[in-house]
């Protein structure tokens, strides 16, 4: 498996973007970025759709920030294993578009009906109903293939840092937990390889709604196989796709694997309502 792009340094540099240029991403990224997507080669079966669109220059969509001209939305059914898959399918878009030098942010709490309006994909006009307060994503289990995540995609605007990127860079965007906090069983760190502790460090740098960093990390298989998943019963106090989150935690692992030269036979399964990855090697 071959990552066109280096993997560490394209996770370390990467950060949320809420600041953008108004203008069109140059022609030959774009193109490089579709034939990403479309050519993405990911360990396991799926029906995400990577869909790019426009939208205008308001705060109608992202509400604290206007929106740069292009845009991408990741498309998928809404139970726990295809939620789970976007979020590792479009981590895997968002570090490509790093590596290409744009900025990005994830983003569960954009507008719904103004997504629906620039980009229509909803199959019937009760998903709409679904969204929660109005805007971001609906709470609880939905029916139907609609939009799970949306991230602009643009070039980062220096002067325009808004009070929420201030925020954000003073508090969460650069704080993550220890691995240690992260093992379901801390007294294992000891037998854990380098290269496992590499892929896990990779793992805990991925971004998180709210930066709550809910995955936790096992072993099964005397070691030789690694478990990423949130704790049984997790809730978030206002995101409620976690899994989203599971899956981009899970897609940073799988490339600190490959990057250390294993190809990990990768599982994903809806256990106790919720999303278990399995890295094997
Ligand atoms: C699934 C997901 C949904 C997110 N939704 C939003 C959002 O609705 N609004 C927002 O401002 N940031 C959102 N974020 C960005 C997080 O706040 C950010 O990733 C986290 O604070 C870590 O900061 P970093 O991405 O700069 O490392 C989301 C992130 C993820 C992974």
């Amino acid at each position: 498996m071959i990552i066109p792009f280096p993997v560490k340094s394209t996770i370390d540099s990467r950060r949320s973007s809420r600041s953008y240029k108004m203008i069109d991403v140059e022609d030959n990224v774009m193109k490089s970025i579709k034939d990403f997507a479309k050519s993405m080669e990911v360990p396991f079966e799926h029906d995400v759709e990577i869909r790019f669109f426009k939208a205008d220059p308001t705060k109608t969509l992202y509400t604290v920030m206007k929106s740069p001209p292009d845009n991408v939305a990741f498309i998928a059914e809404t139970d726990i294993v295809s939620i789970s898959k976007v979020g590792f399918i479009g981590e895997l878009l968002i570090l490509f578009a790093q590596s290409k030098g744009l900025a990005t942010c994830w983003y569960g709490h954009y507008k719904l009906v103004e997504l629906e309006r620039l980009m229509p994909h909803l199959q019937s006009p009760e998903q709409l109903k679904e969204s929660n307060m109005g805007y971001g994503y609906s709470k609880g289990v939905t029916t139907g293939r609609r939009a799970i995540c949306i991230t602009p995609l643009g070039y980062y605007e220096e002067g325009g840092l808004r009070l929420m990127d201030r925020f954000t860079k003073k508090t969460s965007s650069f704080r993550r937990k220890e691995i240690k906090e992260l093992l379901e069983n801390p007294d294992e760190y000891e037998k854990l390889s380098e290269d496992v502790l590499y892929a896990l460090d990779l793992g805990r740098k991925a971004p998180s709604a709210a930066n709550s960093q809910m995955w936790r990390f096992g072993y099964e298989d005397d070691f030789r196989t690694i478990t990423v998943a949130m704790p049984v019963g997790y809730k978030h106090f206002k995101w409620e796709h976690p899994n989203v989150d599971i899956g981009i935690c899970a897609s940073h692992i799988w490339l600190g694997l490959i990057d250390r030269g294993y190809n990990p036979s990768v599982t994903v399964n809806d256990e106790s309502g919720r999303a278990v990855w399995r890295f094997s090697v």
